[in-house]
């Protein structure tokens, strides 16, 4: 196995004459935008030139078997499905895998990332002093492993044959293969490197003990025969995004996790149970693990599901920590949560339900957050009241509580107890008068203007008397994003509000679309201000530099007729959402966990099921990025982005 430099293509186009024209007459923009309220800006008081130093070299739109970036970055390729996290230095063979090997090398699918970086002089399990520290030379790299696709990992299948017909061997490598891995990384002359054999290396997998805890911990509809007490389960899965803690822990998302299961829902005697695990798409034409591990087959196992579809909280600096997973952030499937920590105050967190219609919801900590003290920080997330959104005409919002016995949420709408609650989460929420959303995405706060950015990938589910003034498009496509404003000043804004004020950020798509229901709109840019390759769809994760800019990761975009990408934007001032194209998957990936380093220098970010295509297979893939080698298929992997003279990333 070798890492550090990889060919890149690197590439300029020149920049657009008209990207500094400025939209003079407000609402221009929203014409072809029923509804779409596209507003000034976060912040009364703009910092103008503060978010305007995204002076890299655009690359265009794209679609072929590399990655692209631009002219004066380079990329590491920092680690691929496979890649040993022992000393041992065998070369990666698939057709020679094992269970027992693949849970001691990098995992499949490679989604959310968290830099955690490491303090010079303190060892494993002194998380304290980690977390105070802004290496950004050496750090652990925790990321995720959302899924796994045997058509691509093992010889012999289709995508259709390997769905009900993955052999035994095969299903116990994908239960190593999918949920987390912590990578200690460092940056050497060669670019950044795995350190193989770290005491701090680990996998979380289907096979890892973690601890349920929270008001749901021990209710009877946790409780199965391997774990009567309802407290201790096995494993995670469908790790999509997720978030950190300023105490050194990292959360990671349960998000598709109803795929893991099979069987009928029908059968099931319990009416509730069998709602339950509909709305989380179990079905006897699911994958067909439960024929190799039976928890995962719910005649057998009817409560198994109710113990997925949490947030998960581990410490990466613990090697031996026993990851919790957290019942007060509830039940669906999670996007990722991010905080908002300050001081002094509650701790809140924001996350989406990444399912058509379903919602946006804030968690605020029942304890307040004291920098420094981490035994108390480390219980934050596990008491307070979650919150579902609902998005008014005319920029009002409201987080509508979560809490059993107020309002619809009693005995006769079925809710016995909290647990009831945070279990059928979507179920609550949406007696309460949320408002269903158009797959709810990464949820941040940038740290510059104080104000939430919510990703909304796309609905094409959405009927047109189902539009609402948040989710304006019927049969949207290209996905929107959303601007909460919580009240205060930019930098004392109040998360912890009942109350807040919306906007629409952008509308994906291209802003010269014939058809003005799917055209894009980018904040008050005018079309012509939009470069040709600085529009894109689908929004899914995001990330803030330290300057305030917003990075947007896409998946989708190749139904535009271009590859998934990372795409620039300042949040402020007069280029408000006008994107810049940065990076580009090779076809049939898709781009997630945009990473910075506390210095800015460098940028990870995971290429996700590269060579995903009809037809496309381990036997016959349409490509075999990143390696290239007929000896291996294409592999999802992590890379590192930085600039060839050192300087900030995007600047
Ligand atoms: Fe796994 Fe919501 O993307
Ligand atoms: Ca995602
Ligand atoms: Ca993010
Ligand atoms: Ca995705």
């Amino acid at each position: 196995m070798t890492h550090g430099k990889q060919p890149d293509s690197t590439e300029q186009t020149p920049s657009n004459p008209q990207r500094r024209t400025l939209l003079k007459t407000l609402g221009a923009a929203t014409a072809a935008t029923a509804g779409a309220t596209l507003l000034p800006g976060c912040t009364q008081k703009n910092t103008p030139g503060a978010q305007e130093n995204l002076g890299f070299k655009e690359i265009p739109h794209r679609l072929d078997f590399t990655h692209h970036i631009p002219q004066g970055y380079s990329t590491d390729r920092v680690l691929s499905w496979g890649d040993p996290l022992d000393a041992f230095s065998e070369p990666f063979n698939p057709e020679k895998l094992t269970a027992p090997e693949q849970a001691r090398r990098f995992g499949y699918n490679n989604d959310f990332i968290a830099y955690m970086p490491l303090a010079e002089d303190a060892g494993p399990a002194e998380g304290d002093r980690h977390c105070l520290s802004r290496n950004s030379e050496r750090g652990l790299l925790c990321v995720n492993h959302e899924y796994t696709q045997p058509h691509l990992m093992f010889a012999g299948y289709s995508e259709d044959s390997a769905n009900r017909g993955t052999s035994d061997d095969h299903i116990a490598i994908e239960q190593q293969a999918c949920g987390h891995s912590v990578v200690e990384i460092e940056k050497t002359a060669h670019g950044w490197q795995p350190v193989a054999g770290s005491p701090y290396n680990r996998r979380l997998s289907l096979t890892t003990t973690m601890e349920i805890v929270g008001p749901a911990a021990g209710d009877r509809r946790l409780q199965t025969n391997e774990d009567p007490s309802g407290t201790r389960v096995f494993g995670t899965v469908g790790n999509c995004a997720g978030g950190k803690t300023p105490w050194g822990t990292v959360l990671i998302a349960e998000e598709g996790f109803g795929g893991a299961f099979q069987g009928d829902p029908d059968n099931i005697a319990d009416e509730t149970e069998a709602r339950n695990h509909h709305a989380f798409g179990i079905s006897p034409d699911n994958r067909n693990w439960g024929d190799y591990d039976r928890r995962f087959d719910i005649s057998v196992e009817p409560n198994e599901p109710n113990r997925f579809g949490w947030m998960v909280e581990y410490d990466p600096y613990d090697p031996q920590s026993t990851p919790r997973k957290l019942t007060s952030l509830g039940r669906f499937e999670h996007e990722g949560f991010t905080l908002v920590s300050k001081p002094g105050q509650p701790i809140v967190a924001y996350g989406g339900d990444d399912d058509e219609h379903q919602f946006v919801y804030r968690f605020v900590s029942r304890g307040i957050y004291r920098p420094g003290d981490n035994h108390h920080n480390r219980a934050l997330l596990t008491e307070g009241t979650l919150y579902a959104g609902q998005f008014s005409e005319g920029g009002s919002g409201r987080w509508l509580p979560l809490v059993h016995g107020q309002g619809p949420l009693t005995a006769a709408n079925g809710f016995r107890n909290q647990a009831d609650v945070l279990v059928d989460a979507r179920r609550a929420a949406k007696l309460l008068g949320a408002t269903p959303m158009d797959r709810p995405e990464d949820v941040e706060t940038n740290p510059v203007n104080d104000c939430t950015y919510v990703m909304l990938t796309k609905n094409k589910k959405r009927k047109p008397d189902e539009v609402n003034a948040a989710n304006p498009r019927a049969r949207n496509t290209a996905g929107h994003v959303l601007e909460i404003v919580p009240p205060g000043r930019s930098g004392e804004r109040d998360h912890v509000s009942d109350t807040f004020r919306w906007n629409t950020f952008l509308l994906g798509g291209n802003p010269n679309a014939e058809n003005p229901a799917e055209r894009g709109a980018y904040g008050q840019q005018q079309p012509g201000n939009i470069s040709p390759h600085g529009w894109f769809a689908n929004p899914d994760n995001v990330a803030f530099d330290q300057r305030g800019n917003m990075w947007i990761a896409t998946d989708g975009c190749e139904s535009f007729g271009f590859h998934d990408g990372l795409w620039a934007m300042a949040t402020e001032g007069e280029l408000r959402a006008a994107p810049k194209h940065f990076f580009g998957c090779p076809e049939g990936g898709e781009i997630c966990g945009p990473e910075f380093t506390p210095d800015g220098k460098t940028l990870f970010v995971s290429v996700q099921h590269p060579a995903d295509a009809d037809n496309s297979t381990f036997d016959h893939p349409i490509h075999r990025w990143p390696d290239n080698n007929p000896q291996l298929p294409p592999r999802p992997s992590v890379l590192a982005i930085h600039r060839d003279d050192g300087g900030l990333v995007g600047s």
